[in-house]
């Protein structure tokens, strides 16, 4: 056994080439997604003040941005619609001719090969802000999941290649899969926010994506922050309804949630890097308190090296411009 001195751990730590060479975890453009906010109207590309650099497009000024996600070798775009109409139902959600809907065919249109994933749930469509259909004062498990079916569905049949339900409801998955399968889309993968947890984080997001709760919060259907084995639960319960993919949102804070769920299970792993993280990055870089690109590279491979095979990240543009360099 070699101890020091014939040990010396600095030596594959001296050059560029050596360090390269036994590097552990790498971020490839392919494990990036790009999140993207639709707008309806036209010729719409208006900056989200919490998170410097992501803007609010209309459908006409999304298929553009896509086309560039697409030549940056980014693979796959996650889209949320901010509708100007919303009702207690969410109606807009499930609307032939809704927001993301709309959106979706100017960008399958531009850029076929670019992989579309969809936000599945209610809460930027409903007029109180809330997932799921309200009965009671409370949010309606079950009344919801229908509605969701109906969401989804739209967004495959408007040309989503991944839906994406983030909603937190119990048995969304399986609702989801069974309207898919009914009308012939059992080949469209379902990514499911297995772990979501009930975060402050996602504050900003709030702000693009004008989906605060009208009243009270979401701690009843997204989880509380401190627990880890409930996690294994969620994400259990997903990969048996039929998730291809699952995700633990958000990621920095919940880095031994990925490693665990992980290690536990086999299918692809996604974490969501949120508003809220991309919001803390940007405030430091703009007073000059932080290197930008060091910082979000340190960041992306914490969160590959925690286990997520996929990283859904606002900065993803940029990244792929610094790794293409
Ligand atoms: C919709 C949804 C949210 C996010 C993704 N999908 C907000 C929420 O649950 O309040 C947050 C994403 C982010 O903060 O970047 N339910």
């Amino acid at each position: 056994m070699a101890v020091f001195p014939q040990l010396r751990l600095r030596r594959l730590r001296r050059t560029e080439s050596l360090r390269a060479l036994v590097r552990e975890n790498r971020v490839n453009i392919g494990d990036l997604v790009y999140p993207l906010f639709v707008v309806e109207g036209e010729g719409i590309r208006q900056e989200v003040s919490s998170m410097p650099g992501v803007f609010r497009f209309s459908p006409d000024q999304v298929a553009q941005e896509a086309q560039e996600v697409a030549r940056l070798g980014i693979p796959a775009v996650l889209l949320f619609g901010i509708p100007e109409h919303k009702d207690e139902f969410g109606s807009g959600a499930y609307h032939p001719e809704g927001i993301i809907q709309q959106a979706i065919r100017t960008i399958k249109e531009s850029s076929p090969q670019l992989l579309v994933i969809t936000d599945v749930c209610l809460c930027e469509y409903t007029s109180h802000g809330h997932c799921g259909m309200v009965a009671n004062g409370d949010v309606d498990n079950d009344q919801t999941l229908p509605l969701l079916a109906r969401m989804a569905l739209a967004h495959v049949q408007a040309g989503a290649d991944i839906v994406a339900p983030s909603d937190m409801m119990d048995g969304r998955v399986k609702a989801i899969r069974e309207a898919l399968d009914k009308e012939g889309f059992q080949h469209i993968p379902i990514l499911s926010y297995a772990a979501k947890y009930a975060s402050a984080f996602y504050g900003p997001f709030r702000e693009a994506a004008q989906s605060t709760p009208q009243f009270g919060d979401r701690r009843s259907y997204q989880m509380d922050p401190p627990n880890l084995r409930e996690a294994l639960r969620e994400v259990e319960q997903d990969i048996n309804e039929g998730a291809d993919i699952i995700m633990i949102k958000p990621a920095l804070a919940y880095l031994d949630v990925i490693r665990r769920v992980r290690d536990t299970f086999n299918c692809p792993v996604a974490a969501y890097n949120v508003s809220g993280e991309y919001a803390m990055v940007k405030a430091a870089v703009l007073q000059g308190w932080l290197d930008e690109k060091r910082i979000v590279m340190e960041i992306l491979a914490s969160i590959k090296r925690a286990g997520a095979d996929i990283i859904i990240t606002y900065h993803a543009r940029d990244v792929a411009q610094w790794l293409q360099a």
